[in-house]
Parts: structure tokens; sequence; C-alpha cells
């Protein structure tokens, strides 16, 4: 364990996180990139009462966010300007926007003492009176903008993802939860004889995507639940990135339809950055997250087969995508390894 370089003070504070959000939620870095302003101009531009503003923005300054100058006019520092720009390995602005999906779901760790209480709580739903995903369905820019930032991530691997397996080979794919489209392109583009089908709560998106594409007379997406049963005969049902949003008995329905849809000949594929081994949390930021936002889990390979193997999946191969891994599961009958640990199979 790595001993933390910042004193418990700076670790446990509220004070500043709250004020950097609501420093971007009213857009004060966007109003002071260009130039300063005073606490009083940002105060009539933003309706906010300008006492107040100037002392929440004063403690940025202290906090090394902001700078103020002589003349009373507040502008960022270089750690504030990442409050505008989405910076690789920093901070999604969105996440502290409190206007958007992310940003109210990172308020409800304020939950977290009744969630180590009771695990079965979910904090955001708790929080909100309804789920994640159904609010985000309710604000359709959160929901661009969540498309956006899956594909983002999806883009850098979707090369990689669709030269290291056989798609071409399961004729027709499902991809389940497969937002907006972008992993079934790639797949698509580099297989050519390949037809695929998103399932995803919205298919506006998907549908725009093939369309752009000019893939519209391969690909297609219907509006609909993974929680319930999936049409069936495709030669493969994708489910890229979704485990980790669901508790166990919700991982369970999705892959046991999955496997029903897939049958004896059919494939499930789980794509996904799996979790180090157990016990050893990575990202425990994500981890947390899944927790508190979906009530899910960052889940290590070997936990994965585990709930596959309880709907009767078993490891047929894995292989490496990136940073990814490609888990091909089957109905035990086909499968190749049936019942052995991850571990021991072969990528
Ligand atoms: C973390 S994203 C992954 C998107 C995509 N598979 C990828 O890897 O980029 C989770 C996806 O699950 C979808 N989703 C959530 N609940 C769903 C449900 N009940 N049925 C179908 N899709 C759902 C979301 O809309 C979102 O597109």
């Amino acid at each position: 364990m790595r001993e933390s370089d910042r004193n418990l003070r700076e670790l446990s504070d509220l004070i500043t996180p709250m004020s950097i959000r609501v420093a971007v939620t009213l857009r004060i870095p966007q109003k002071i990139s260009g130039g300063g302003l005073t606490a009083e101009a940002l105060a009539a531009e933003t309706n906010t009462d300008p006492g107040v503003l100037e002392r929440i923005l004063l403690h940025l300054v202290s906090a090394g966010v902001l700078t103020r100058d002589d003349g009373g006019l507040f502008g960022l520092t270089r750690v504030g300007d990442q409050m505008l720009v989405e910076n690789d390995g920093s901070v999604n602005p969105d996440f502290l926007d409190l206007g958007t999906v992310s940003g109210r779901a990172e308020l409800s760790f304020f939950r977290l003492p009744e969630v180590a209480r009771n695990g079965d709580i979910v904090a955001y739903s708790a929080q909100y009176g309804t789920s994640f995903w159904d609010d985000l369905g309710k604000e359709p820019s959160s929901a661009v903008h969540f498309d956006q930032v899956m594909a983002a991530g999806m883009k850098k691997r979707v090369q990689e993802i669709a030269e290291s397996y056989d798609w071409g080979a399961l004729g027709s794919v499902v991809d389940v939860g497969g937002g907006n489209g972008t992993l079934l392109v790639g797949l698509l583009q580099a297989h050519a004889g390949l037809r695929g089908t998103v399932v995803d709560r919205d298919a506006g998106p998907a549908v725009r995507a093939f369309r752009d594409a000019g893939l519209s007379g391969r690909a297609g997406a219907f509006s609909g639940s993974f929680l319930e049963p999936l049409p069936p005969g495709a030669g493969g049902y994708v489910v890229s990135r979704i485990q980790s949003d669901w508790n166990d008995a919700d991982v369970r329905t999705i892959l046991g339809h999955c496997a029903d849809a897939a049958g004896a000949q059919g494939r499930v594929i789980v794509v996904d950055e799996f979790a180090a081994e157990e016990g050893v949390r990575t990202d425990s930021e994500t981890d947390l997250r899944m927790l508190m936002y979906y009530g899910g889990k960052e889940r290590t390979m070997e936990q994965v087969r585990e709930l596959a193997a309880d709907v009767g999946l078993s490891v047929r191969s894995l292989r490496r995508a990136a940073d990814w891994t490609i888990m091909e599961l089957s109905s035990n009958a086909g499968a190749v390894r049936g019942g052995s640990s991850v571990e021991e199979a072969l990528y």
C-alpha cells in the first residue's frame, strides 16, 4: 500500500471539492478564461450572491485553482485550467458539473455511510428516486455526452478488438447495450460479411451512426432492455463494458439472456477491462462509482467467469485487445475449457 503524500485534512476536505463543483456548474472557468472578471461581474452573469460567490472564489484562490490580481480580477491557474477541458488522466469536468447526471451521481457519495451499512442500497436511486439510467434517458444532452465519453474509450481500442477475434466467423452479432454503435461500426468495417444489431435503451444514436458510416444495409438497432429476453439466432452476443454496472444477480440475468438467445451454437463475448486480482483494486475510484451509481462493481475475470458459469456458460478463449480482454463464452456443451479457472485459459 502506498502512503499518501497528502495529509488527512487535505484528503478529507469537502470544501474545496464542492467549491470547484460550484465554479464548474456556474461556468466560471469559461467566463474568466479569456481575461479576468471581478466577483461582482461574475455574480451578475451567474445570477448568484456577489458576497457568497466572492468567498467561494477566494477559497479557490487559496486552494491554488484560481488567481486574483490587485484589481480583484479572478483568473485560472494551470490546475484551474483543467476545469475547462477534458484532460486525459486528470478529471472529466462533466463529473464536476452538478447540472449533469454524472455530476449529480458524484453527489450520491454523501450516501456512502448508508451504503456501508446496507450494501443493497443503490446510492443514486436512493438520492434521486430514480435510477441513473432512467435519469440519463430524461436528459438528451447528458445522454449524448455519456455516449461520447464511452465512444472515446472505445475508439482507441476498436481496431484491436476487431482484429483480435474472428468476428466474421460469427456471421451476425447483437451488441447488447451497444450504446451509440461505435464498437459495431468498427467490427462491421473490419469484417465485410458480418451483420449486426445494437440493443440499447435508445436505439436512435446507433441508427444514426450506422447511417453516417454507410452501414445501414448490414446494421440495425432497436430500443430494448437486456434485462428482458433478447432476440435469438445471432452468432454472437457482445457484452461490452456492461457487467460492472450491475449487481451479481443482474449480471446473471443479462448473461443468461445472452446464453438463451445464443443457444448451443452461438457465442457470448464479454469485452471489458477486468479488475486485477481480487482484493487489489487497481481502480478503486471506478469501483466505488460503480457501487454508488448502479450497485455494481469492478470484477476480475474470474468473478465474471463464475457468474457466467452460473448460467451455463464456459470460457472458450481469452484474447487481449489493447488493455482490454475479449472473453469468448459458450454454453457448456461446446466449451473447450469448461469449469477451468480463467488463469489457466490461454490467450
Ligand atoms: C457503460 S455503457 C457501455 C456502452 C458500450 N457497450 C461500450 O462498451 O462502449 C453501458 C450501456 O448500457 C446501456 N444500458 C443500460 N441499461 C440498459 C438496459 N436495461 N438495457 C439495454 N441497455 C442498457 C446504456 O444505455 C449504455 O449504452
